[in-house]
């Protein structure tokens, strides 16, 4: 049965996508059968690997289409996403059991995979809410200023109640630093907070500022086709192998 990982936090431009893609496909190419979905109405991780346009995608499978995922390469498998996804809140407002529809979506393809990655939209919406409750583990992506410190407090919360009322088994895998500046003290300093509100639920690799990962997307590659040699690949090798090591 399939780990089911979130990444998410409700503030925008933080990493989410770039790390859910550089982690699906640094897992694929060890080997893990993987499943990226993109949950997010920019369509930011469909782009990110060149796919764009399926017929079926997040937006049907929410409006009841059965799943069907599109093949990126060998391990590699995924659900883009829809501008439609934009107005799903909306049309579900009275669908029975509205936060459960990600649970039904899934099962019957999670025996298939490894791994199933849900990249989510800057929001704490309907949508994100399916996300947590179907997930083993959510990890958060953040930038590395004092005011992103303050905005897990909101997603801690809501995380608190999905917890207490749907899904007693989601934990954090861990909050991961994107777009560190190795010699920005601010960047160290944040760090440190973390590290002492967090403990070892910080990462200890950090994802560094690294202009491939910003240029990756922009021709459908991962970072590990576009710039294998970048520190971005590098720090993404890494946090994946500390994921496989904390997400048992
Ligand atoms: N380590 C990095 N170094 C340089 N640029 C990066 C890095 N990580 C991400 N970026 C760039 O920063 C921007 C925001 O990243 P990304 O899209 O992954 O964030 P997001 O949290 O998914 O955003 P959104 O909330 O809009 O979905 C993108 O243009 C991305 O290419
Ligand atoms: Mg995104």
């Amino acid at each position: 049965m399939a780990k089911i990982v979130s990444f998410i936090n409700q503030k925008g431009g933080v990493g989410k996508t770039t790390t859910a893609v550089s982690v699906a496909a640094a897992l694929s190419n060890n080997s893990y059968r993987v499943l990226l979905i993109d949950l997010d109405a920019q369509c930011n991780a469909g782009t990110s690997l060149g796919i764009s346009n399926a017929a079926v995608n997040t937006y049907s499978v929410f409006k009841g289409d059965p799943i069907k995922v599109v093949q990126v390469n060998e391990n590699l498998f995924m659900l883009p996403s829809s501008l439609n996804v934009s107005t799903l809140d909306l049309e579900l407002v009275n669908e029975p059991g509205k936060e459960q529809l990600l649970v039904e979506i899934l099962a019957p393809i999670q025996d298939h995979f490894d791994f199933i990655l849900l990249d989510c939209s800057p929001n704490l919406g309907l949508i994100s809410i399916n996300a947590l409750v179907v997930s083993n583990y959510y990890i958060i992506p953040l930038l590395p200023h004092h005011l992103s410190i303050q905005g897990i407090s909101k997603l801690l919360e809501v995380v608190d109640k999905v917890r207490r009322r749907i899904n007693n088994k989601i934990e954090l895998g861990g909050i991961v630093l994107c777009q560190y500046g190795e010699r920005k003290v601010l960047h160290q300093d944040t760090s440190e907070v973390i590290k002492s509100h967090f403990g070892d639920k910080l990462f200890s690799t950090v994802i560094r500022e690294n202009i491939s990962l910003a240029e990756a997307p922009s021709v459908g590659k991962s970072i590990f086709e576009y710039a294998p040699k970048s520190n971005g690949a590098v720090d993404y090798m890494n946090l994946t192998q500390e994921i496989l090591q904390k997400l048992k």
